[in-house]
């Protein structure tokens, strides 16, 4: 008897477990699962929004597609974000470092790029092309999907190219990013436009500004503006409230000036 007791026990325990970790991982309600909706989704869903899959280390040379220059205009998104010499710059979900080494070249000697990703043999493929190309000002930093494992107020602008939607914790990751913004930072998010159906990405890959706006309302980020002159992507800019912000209208996304330096640097 007793011993049917202890196998019922340790049953218990196995069965139990996971539900446990699960309930202290996701609070209830915050999450919901389902049927995923899209090649691309994960069937969990945050806000009504099918969290997508990530992309694994083995489309990391998609990353690099000489294409992508076409399709994104990398130096034009780092000229409206108006990098400076000296600043902390966090990419977050840095990939093969695409940006991260751009951004490397701006911040200069100085300044330092905080490459972070949650799979490592992505940081390795930055960690060869810094030894490669003598680049020292990145820092690649494994994080873990709810936490970008970065130091509280010491980031200027945190960058996020083609990642929020990937986010398994996205209000867990966007509470850790504010506390990693020094006091009036940045925070901007490229996305793939979710309105545009000539846009060729799995939906789940792509966002409605509507959508990044209702997600980002829980926190403590101003929206300042967002830019819409990139091909496909959305560029959607927040500063970290402080006592002292305001809260003042944001440029409505129509607003598309074609003179963006300024957008985010000081
Ligand atoms: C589609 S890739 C984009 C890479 C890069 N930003 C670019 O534009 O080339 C998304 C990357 O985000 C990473 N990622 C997903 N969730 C993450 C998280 N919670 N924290 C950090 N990185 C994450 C993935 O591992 C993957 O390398």
């Amino acid at each position: 008897m007793k011993r049917l007791l202890r196998i019922v026990n340790v049953l218990a325990i196995l069965l139990l477990a996971p539900l446990v970790v699960l309930l202290r991982a996701e609070p209830p309600g915050r999450y919901t699962v389902g049927t995923p909706t899209d090649p691309g989704g994960s069937g969990k869903f945050y806000m009504g929004r099918e969290i997508s899959l990530v992309m694994g280390h083995q489309g990391a040379g998609w990353l690099e597609r000489p294409e992508r220059e076409k399709e994104e205009q990398p130096k034009k998104l780092l000229q409206m974000l108006s990098i400076k010499p000296g600043m902390v710059v966090a990419d977050i979900g840095a990939g093969s470092g695409y940006y991260s080494f751009r951004l490397a070249e701006k911040v200069g000697a100085k300044g330092k790029v905080l490459a972070v990703d949650i799979q490592k043999e992505m940081l390795d493929i930055i960690r060869q092309r810094m030894k490669k190309n003598k680049v020292e000002n990145i820092e690649p930093i494994l994080g873990t999907d709810a936490d970008p494992k970065l130091p509280a107020s010491s980031v200027d602008l945190v960058l996020l190219v083609d990642v929020y939607h990937e986010f398994a914790f996205p209000y867990e990751m966007t509470e850790a990013l504010i506390k990693a913004l020094k006091p009036g930072g940045h925070m901007v998010f490229v996305e793939f436009r979710r309105e545009d159906e000539k846009v060729p990405i799995l939906l789940a890959h792509k966002m409605t500004e509507k959508q990044v706006l209702a997600e980002m309302a829980p926190h403590p980020l101003q929206h300042v503006k967002t830019i819409e002159s990139l091909p496909w992507q959305h560029v959607i800019i927040f500063e970290k409230k402080t006592n002292k912000t305001e809260n003042k209208p944001a440029r409505s996304a129509s607003q598309r000036g074609p003179s963006l330096v300024g957008a985010v640097g000081r």
